[in-house]
């Protein structure tokens, strides 16, 4: 650029954007992103069409989300305890701006959600990322506790994560986090309902109020367009992370198919349930076909390709299929991360895959 333009924060200036390929992905069969692959409940999207003219004129409103999301999940929490956010994504966002300063650490693992750094670094924070263990990805307990010591402001888990499925018991986060009252403990539960792994029913937000869990409406229930995240833990911490958002971040839309949604968990049941059976299926032809895989947690698995992850990314591509490359990626370089659809989508992925 050839003019002189005002410069962002040091960091900012420094910093790399998490960026995904975010067009030209329509009319193919997506399993690059972890999605719901078929769509929200029909019910949402009636929802949606009887939304009266004047409700897109006003600012929206709140009222009774933060009791939907808890008759739900049918726990004993406070509308006080359920933050809200557009997208997780936003929330995770919320968290590092209200809790992460300049020289503190942010302690994760590695291979993880590619957002969590970014946000680390825009506050000028420390990371610390643990590896998880080889040869089948477990999580690193021994070497997190350890590096809990040291009073890191966020520890930063994904459960079960994103791309390695690898899972922790609900038991280990809970005294994690009562081992570490000086750290903000986070986990992102997106993919906890294909696992069922979640600390939300074991978790005592007031025996430990540095616990906060994340949840959201994209993977499961469908509505990943439309961006809806919850943040639950003690009050005083989920008012912290909701104070440094915008007061109307959340829209209108999102808000009538969140209720909708929260309304027919039986739809999500389903899906997950039909997941499930599609990744079951899935592994099974890999195993039998000796394709090196990775199957733990999560609506995805890993599949090493034995030629050039890029040759067979594009050529998936060709044949109207998106997966996700994670070239680059500490120990799964060279592996596709392959998104769970339905048995059907999963079975024309196989297809494509095997002629390739
Ligand atoms: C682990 C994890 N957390 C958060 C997100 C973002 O969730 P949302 O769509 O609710 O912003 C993703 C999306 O891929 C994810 O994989």
């Amino acid at each position: 650029m050839d003019f002189s333009y005002p410069k962002a924060r040091p960091e900012v200036e420094r910093l790399k954007a998490y960026s995904a390929p975010l067009e030209g992905r329509r009319g193919l069969l997506r399993l690059d992103f972890n999605e719901n692959t078929i769509g929200p409940s029909p019910k949402v999207i009636e929802a949606i069409g009887a939304i009266p003219p004047d409700h897109f004129a006003i600012y929206p409103e709140y009222d009774g989300l933060r009791e939907a999301v808890i008759a739900n999940l049918a726990l004993p929490l406070a509308p006080a305890q359920i933050g809200l956010f557009n997208g997780v994504d936003a929330a995770i966002h919320a968290i590092f701006h209200a809790y992460g300063d300049r020289g503190e650490t942010l302690l994760t693992t590695s291979p993880t959600f590619g957002y969590y750094a970014p946000c680390a670094q825009m506050q000028g924070m420390v990371i610390e990322a643990i590896p998880y263990v080889l040869p089948d990805f477990a999580f690193p307990l021994e070497e997190v506790s350890a590096a809990l010591v040291q009073k890191p402001r966020l520890l930063l888990i994904c459960n079960p994560n994103n791309p390695t499925g690898t899972r922790l018991a609900p038991e280990a986060i809970v005294e994690l986090a009562a081992a570490a009252p000086q750290t903000l403990v986070v986990i992102d539960e997106l993919y906890e309902a294909f696992s069922g792994d979640s600390v939300l029913p074991l978790a005592d937000f007031a025996a430990t109020p540095n616990l906060v869990v994340l949840r959201s409406l994209a993977k499961t229930a469908g509505l990943a367009g439309l961006r809806m995240g919850f943040a639950i833990g003690a009050a005083p911490v989920i008012d912290r992370i909701s104070r440094v958002t915008g007061p109307y971040d959340i829209n209108s839309v999102a808000v009538t198919a969140a209720h909708a949604a929260l309304a027919d968990q039986a739809y999500t049941d389903a899906y997950v349930a039909e997941v499930q059976r599609a990744r079951s299926w899935l592994v099974e032809q890999l195993a039998a076909a000796g394709v090196r895989h990775h199957c733990a947690g999560g609506n995805y698995l890993l599949i090493w390709p034995e030629r050039p992850v890029s040759e067979v990314d594009a050529e998936l591509r060709a044949a109207g299929i998106l997966v996700r490359s994670m070239a680059g990626k500490p120990l799964i370089d060279g592996s596709l991360r392959v998104s769970i659809g339905t048995t059907e989508q999963m079975q024309q992925f196989w297809v494509a895959y095997s002629a390739l």
